[in-house]
């Protein structure tokens, strides 16, 4: 999207190459502005995004949270978090310095009507002060049984409408969006009584990351994989999300989540849409999101028959901690897990998405907690070439990877001849690195994301209908698990999942990727 004409005519330095473009100016309120979320993303985003002048033309930004704090002590808080966990890239004291004097803090409770009044007077105050035009942006990041409270304050605070017909008020609400397809429902309801759909922005930030835009590009931009994206060349597709991590200090979330709610339901289900949505019309927020929501429409139901034979669920044991070789406790012996969990740590599931371009080629999902390796990657499986002419050599089939984290690129694997007189074949690979090629790391998907809708550009997120149309897919799988209790632990930390996992593939002939 074009900045508007004020804002151009504002600017006072250059935006820098490569980056994105700075947005109206504007207030950001970051809801939960104490907690994890705030510290290790948001705030560091936002530095970020300041620092390449990209964030807005002029800006406030309030964190509003329970904990009583002074302004200086939110600075002082967000300093050492940009520190930490900002790319360093970015690092500069005179910067710092610079976005800390834009930080303000208002403490109260979320309930409390009194709070969002003297954040409603802040608001104004900033707005005057720094002449930020009405617009506002509110970030829902606390733990999402507050939201319907947070939501009801905005709109009795009057603060879910714009001050004037010139501004805007835009939404961010992190994930999870309910914990079920019903309480979706109702979030939705709640917000929507509020505020407009097209001033919510309900986040996933896997959308953000570059390589997963990368496969709208990789598809839609160029003339040679579309004609071979379907079932007469791919044999199947595996899509893997898998953390070293474990559960950490989220137990109290996490006991209430899983991986089915935690990771399928948004992150993995975004990108088996993105892999098999149709090409929209025009990249833009409703064609590309109509096109998702038909992948969603289309993936065939579960009932507990398919559940029993397609999905297959772990929780890790105690084991060893990837790469350090050091031991590492079981899931259950987590801070904050109850003895006996039955909360899995992994998911593994065979999709198959009923649609003419799609019909029996099987997707492979699988996520986990505590694998031997951080990655996330998607890799489109081609059929074997039809007729084996140079007999006696095993040729596999090609593969393309999308490597989502933590090496950003795509590789193709194909068939080569060995040097030498005899004609011996060998499967070599044809890499593309970001790093490599743009000198870029690993991007703040978060940074991306805020920057989009401070533009007003909904593209990479999800709407009411999205979201529910993920939900309805992933309730059956949660109702077989609540009724049907695991043996767990059944994988230890540090291996790729449960054994069925693997036999799940083994029983089509194929096998994981475990790279
Ligand atoms: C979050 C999940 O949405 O995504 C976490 O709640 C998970 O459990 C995280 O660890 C993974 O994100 P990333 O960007 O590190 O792959």
């Amino acid at each position: 999207m074009t900045p508007p004409k004020d804002a151009v005519l504002e600017a006072t330095q250059p935006v820098k190459k490569g980056s994105i473009s700075p947005a109206d100016p504007c207030t950001i309120v970051i809801f939960g502005a104490s907690g994890d979320l705030a510290r290790r993303k948001l705030v560091p985003a936002l530095y970020g995004l300041a620092a390449q002048n990209c964030l807005a033309r002029r800006f406030a930004i309030i964190g509003f949270a329970r904990t009583p704090m002074t302004d200086e002590a939110f600075q002082q808080t967000a300093v050492e978090s940009v520190k930490k966990f900002a790319d360093a890239n970015t690092l500069r004291d005179e910067e710092c310095k610079e976005f800390a004097h834009a930080l303000a803090y208002v403490a109260g409770e979320y309930h409390d009507p009194q709070a969002f009044q003297n954040l409603k007077k802040r608001l104004e105050e900033l707005d005057q002060e720094h002449k930020l035009h009405g617009n506002r942006l509110f970030y829902l990041a606390t733990p999402p049984d507050i939201y319907p409270g947070i939501i009801e304050q905005l709109e009795k605070a009057g603060l879910a409408n714009p001050p004037d017909s010139k501004s805007w008020t835009r939404i961010i609400i992190e994930k999870p969006f309910g914990r079920d397809l019903e309480s979706a429902r109702k979030l939705n309801q709640t917000v929507l009584q509020a505020f407009d759909e097209s001033q919510v922005y309900r986040i996933d930030h896997y959308l953000g990351k570059d390589t997963v835009q990368n496969l709208m590009v990789l598809r839609f931009g160029n003339g040679i994989f579309e004609p071979l994206w379907n079932r007469n060349y791919v044999d199947h597709v595996q899509i893997t999300a898998a953390e070293t991590l474990g559960v950490e200090q989220r137990a109290a979330f996490y006991e209430t989540a899983g991986a089915t709610r935690d990771m399928i339901q948004s992150h993995v289900l975004q990108l088996t849409s993105l892999v098999a949505m149709e090409p929209p019309a025009a990249f833009d927020a409703t064609a590309v999101r109509n096109e998702k929501i038909k992948v969603l429409q289309s993936i065939r139901p579960f009932t507990p028959e398919s559940i029993k034979s397609d999905i297959v669920r772990g929780q890790y044991g105690p084991g060893t901690e990837p790469q350090k070789s050091s031991v590492v406790n079981g899931y259950q012996q987590e801070p904050g897990v109850t003895k006996n969990s039955g909360t899995e740590t992994f998911v593994a599931a065979k999709v198959q998405v009923d649609n003419w371009r799609w019909a029996g080629v099987p997707f492979y999902l699988r996520t986990g907690k505590r694998l031997p390796s951080r990655m996330t990657e998607i890799a489109i499986q081609f059929r074997r070439a039809p007729h084996q002419v140079f007999r006696g050599q095993n040729i596999s089939a090609n593969t393309l990877v999308l490597n989502v984290q933590p090496d950003e690129g795509i590789s193709i694997s194909f068939n080569a001849k060995l040097p030498g007189q005899e004609m011996k074949l060998k499967t070599v690979t044809m890499d593309f690195s970001y790093q490599a090629e743009f000198g870029a790391g690993e991007r703040s998907a978060y940074a991306t994301l805020i920057n989009d809708c401070m533009r007003g550009d909904a593209t990479l997120f999800d709407r009411a209908d999205g979201v529910e149309a993920a939900w309805a897919l992933v309730d059956p799988i949660l109702n077989y698990f609540q009724s049907n209790k695991p043996k767990f632990p059944n994988y230890a930390a540090g291996t790729w999942g449960p054994n069925e996992a693997d036999e799940l593939l083994e029983h089509d002939g194929r096998h994981w990727r475990n790279t």
